[in-house]
């Protein structure tokens, strides 16, 4: 680490004379003071790490560490020492001192511990960057709209977030939010600064969910070749986001709830109780109630996790926020292609408003992202959201017609159109069908159509 600036503390001059040229040859800066008083002085002007001797002529290391945390809580100091108590150690691990050297000490020890600890503070920092940084996209601003629907819904993730509470259960349709909202309740609670975990239950098979979430010790199943830390172990401190929670299997659902219930878990293959404090934020797109009533979902878990249930509105419920977020996916993308649109032309914000959206804001997204791209204007217009009125979006490509239609006669014209694709070859056009041969011919006879 090129040109951090050490201070040197001690009152012996052959000390701090051997310290200096030893680390100064380290391409360490070097500050000197042979009293606690002189080392308070020089702290000010800027010091990366401290090593700092106990006893001193007008003070004592302690007072002096606890003076410099006071100045600075990420102050860097290792405790230079002969004979020190335990209590003491262990008061000065307390405030915060990085290591001990123990006197009479080796100078090559002293610039392993004096590098190592530099670098530990430097993943620190850069861990510390990039948790903000991962943040900033996650305040409560970034849930957009301003319909009361979103306004309350603001007002519970700032709540829920703000509370002790260890369990919350997002609920709501595919694309209404609740990723962005998980990520909110992380990163505008307390436990921002620790770390947010994330897994989708169905992703992977019961046994890899289970080792991924608890951790496993090495042998608990063959491929465990080394012991493992689970996401609740990593995450200890911040918060596990369980994606489609439905999809969990009951044995895991039943060793989650004793988890939340007990707050500590075994690693597979584990005897150690294994405590952590994790917040876990539940989501899922299913009704859990009905899931539970059909058997699929144990009630007790249910229930613990019900206690803060937030529910994110369909967008169809509150489609007055419609124009303010595909503005706002306007400027996004503006950013995102180098592009410079002006918004959405009036006919276009009603057209958006009208439609039932039934992919949600991540179809809007979806779309004003298609219309972007393909835009020859500089705002969009009724004509760049084509799919939209064709009824081709992302949602459901047969949009029933406000008069309804005739079923029968649908289904006729659907297995003529195939078998016209497949140029009369029954197996291909029952593919399209999703019908085999047996079920298309018995439609071609119902409906008395030539065959090929
Ligand atoms: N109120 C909102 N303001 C801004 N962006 C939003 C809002 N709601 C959703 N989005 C955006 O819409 C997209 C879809 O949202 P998200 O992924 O959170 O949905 P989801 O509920 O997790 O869906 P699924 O159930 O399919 O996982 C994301 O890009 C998200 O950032
Ligand atoms: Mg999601």
């Amino acid at each position: 680490m090129g040109h951090a600036t050490l201070l040197i503390v001690d009152d012996e001059d052959l000390i701090r004379w051997s310290l200096k040229e030893r680390l100064q040859s380290d391409g360490y800066d070097i500050l000197e003071a042979a009293t606690g008083a002189s080392a308070l002085e020089q702290f000010r002007d800027g010091v990366d790490l401290v090593l700092l001797d106990y006893r001193l002529p007008d003070t004592d290391g302690l007072s002096v560490l606890r003076e410099l945390k006071r100045m600075d809580p990420d102050a860097l100091v290792v405790l230079l020492t002969s004979l020190v108590s335990v209590e003491t150690a262990v008061e000065a691990m307390k405030l915060g001192a990085f290591h001990f050297a123990n006197k009479p000490f080796d100078v090559d020890e002293v610039a392993a511990t004096v590098a190592r600890a530099l670098e530990t503070t430097r993943l620190r920092r850069e861990v510390r960057q990039l948790r903000e940084n991962a943040a900033r996209p996650y305040s409560l601003r970034a849930i957009v709209g301003e319909s009361a629907t979103m306004e309350d819904l603001r007002q519970m993730v700032a709540k829920v977030a703000a509370s002790p509470a260890s369990t919350v259960l997002l609920t709501g349709e595919s694309g209404t939010g609740k990723d962005l909202v998980a990520k909110t309740v992380h990163y505008s609670s307390a436990r921002a600064a620790r770390p947010f975990m994330n897994i989708t239950c169905s992703a992977l098979p019961e046994h890899l969910l289970e080792s991924e979430l608890f951790g496993h010790e090495r042998g608990a199943f063959t491929d465990a070749r080394q012991q493992k830390r689970g996401l609740l172990e990593s995450a200890d401190g911040g918060t596990v986001f369980l994606d489609e929670i439905g999809e969990m299997v009951p044995a895991l659902q039943a060793k989650l709830l004793r988890f939340l219930e007990e707050k500590s878990f075994k690693r597979v293959g584990g005897a150690a109780d294994i405590r952590v404090d994790v917040r876990v934020v539940a989501a899922t797109n299913r009704n859990l109630e009905e899931h539970v009533a059909k058997g699929g979902f144990r009630s007790d878990l249910y229930y613990r996790l019900n206690v803060l249930p937030i529910r994110l509105p369909a967008l169809r419920e509150h489609a007055d926020d419609v124009p303010a977020l595909a503005n706002y996916f306007v400027d996004a993308f503006n950013t995102e292609f180098k592009k410079r649109i002006h918004g959405v032309s009036p006919a276009a914000t009603t057209l958006l408003k009208d439609y039932g959206w039934p992919g949600n804001v991540r179809e809007l997204r979806n779309v004003v992202e298609r219309a972007m791209l393909l835009t020859e204007g500089d705002r969009l217009d009724v004509k760049d959201f084509g799919a939209l009125t064709a009824g081709l979006t992302g949602g459901d490509p047969f949009e029933l017609p406000a008069g309804g239609v005739d079923l029968e006669d649908l289904e006729r014209r659907l297995v003529v159109q195939a078998l016209r694709r497949s140029n009369g070859n029954q197996t291909k056009a029952g593919a399209l069908l999703g019908l085999n041969r047996d079920q298309i011919r018995y439609r071609i006879e119902k409906f008395g159509l030539p065959v090929a």
